[in-house]
Order: C-alpha cells, then structure tokens, then sequence
C-alpha cells in the first residue's frame, strides 16, 4: 500500500493571513490530527519568504512529529544550514520562485547538475536522504539517478490540472513510465502537486508509487468536513451568553 504524506503548509497560510497577528490555526497541531488520522509522514515547505511556514513551525514539528518530518526546500545555503540543524526524515528539494502561488513546475536537475549535485552531498554529510521534486520525464529521472539522489517526487501537477480527457491520460502514462523507470534505477518514488480526492482513483493498481504528497486539497476538505461541528461550537457560545 502507498504512503500518505500530508502537507500542514495551508494550515498556516490560513494563521499567516492575519498578518502574524494570529496563534492559530497551528501546524503543528494539525500534524498531531493528520497523524491521528494515518498520515505517513509531516510535510511542511519553509520558503524563503515565509510566507506560510515559520521557522518555529520546523523546529516545534522536529520535536512533535512522530511519523517522519519531511522537508521541502529550495537548494540554497540558508536552506541547507536550516536542514542540518533541524534534521528531518528527508528533504525534498524543489524549485523556488518568490511571485509563484506554488511550486510551479519539477526542478530541472539537467541544467542544475552540478549544483543539486553539491545539494545532495551536503546534505547527505549531515546524513539526510534526498527526493528531488521532477516532472515526468525521463532524461530528469536519469540525472536524478546519476548525481546521486535518493528518490524522486513526480509532479503531478499538469495530470491534475489537465481538462480533457485525452490529455489527462496522456500525462498519467507519463507519470507511470517516469515512475517505472526510477524504480529500475533504484530510485524511490514519491508523487505531489495537486492531487485531490478525485484524481487519486488514477492511481489504483499502479504500484508504482511509495508515498502520495498531499496538502491544498485534505486542507481545503478538513475546512468542509468541520465547518458545521466549528459553527455548532460558537453558536453553543452565544447561547450561553
Ligand atoms: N509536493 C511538492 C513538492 C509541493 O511543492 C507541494 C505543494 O506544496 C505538494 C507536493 C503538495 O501539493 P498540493 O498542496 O497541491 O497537494
């Protein structure tokens, strides 16, 4: 059976629209339910920004998480002394742009070789494995293989976000192939972006797939799946005024 890994990075979108104002929602809290809930793994994306994830939100999870922590980070030096202090279970290195809403696109491990290579090296020094967020694409499995990575995390992105049919599937397969051909070099596999709680049935029967990174669409139903139970609560409160 696939993993799940759930990523709490909306959780604190939401506390962060107020400015900092706010203590909660808390991350951390929401990784205790989700782990309560099965969830495999802790996802959080501290960004340069931080824009959603604080850098006390790493160091509380470091020490709550019980499942594994998992880091996504952009290659840079702040971000590598960030991951060999806190050391989690695994970081995945993924592209970063300051004006995007999200992750845009797979990190292009061809033309960044050399760098990525020396990403890996450092932080496998600090001995933390490496996933390397890629798009479905063979020649980027290769090189993932080549300068030395861990796993890869196929972007899933275009699959969910593609409208016709045609297309979808098209991008499934490739997402199949690029996960077949890591397992041949012996790469794990994870898979994210965009994944929700329709397009996860593509995935039945594949086996190609250690561990689903999902956030956005858990976050956005938790916010669905409550709301009746959090407006119970508060118009209980105003009754007893
Ligand atoms: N994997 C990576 C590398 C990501 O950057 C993200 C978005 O933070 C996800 C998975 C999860 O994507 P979503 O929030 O759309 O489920």
């Amino acid at each position: 059976m696939a993993g799940l890994a759930v990523n709490v990075d909306h959780i604190a979108t939401l506390r962060q629209v107020r400015g900092g104002a706010a203590a909660y929602p808390d991350p951390v809290h929401a990784a205790v339910l989700a782990e309560l809930g099965g969830a495999d793994g802790i996802v959080v994306h501290l960004r340069e920004d931080r824009r959603h994830i604080q850098d006390r939100d790493l160091f509380l999870l470091k020490k709550t998480v019980l499942s594994k922590l998992i880091l996504e980070m952009a290659a840079t030096d702040e971000m590598l002394a960030v991951a060999a202090d806190t050391r989690p279970d695994l970081v995945t290195l993924v592209p970063e742009k300051r004006t995007e809403l999200t992750t845009e696109g797979g990190l292009d491990v061809i033309s960044t070789a050399d760098a990525t290579q020396q990403a890996i090296d450092v932080l496998h020094r600090a001995e933390i494995p490496v996933s390397l967020f890629i798009d479905a694409d063979t020649r980027q499995i290769k090189t993932a293989a080549e300068i030395g990575a861990d796993m890869v995390e196929i972007h899933t992105g275009a699959f969910c976000e593609a409208a016709a049919l045609a297309d979808k599937k098209r991008l499934f397969s490739s997402i199949v192939d690029a996960a077949r051909l890591a397992r041949e070099l012996d790469l794990g596999v994870n898979a994210g972006h965009g994944l929700c709680y329709n397009t996860i049935g593509w995935f039945a029967g594949t086996q190609t797939i250690d561990e689903f990174s999902i956030g956005h669409s858990i976050v956005a139903r938790a916010a669905m799946v409550g709301m009746e139970k959090a407006v119970r609560e508060m118009r209980q409160l105003i009754k007893e005024l």
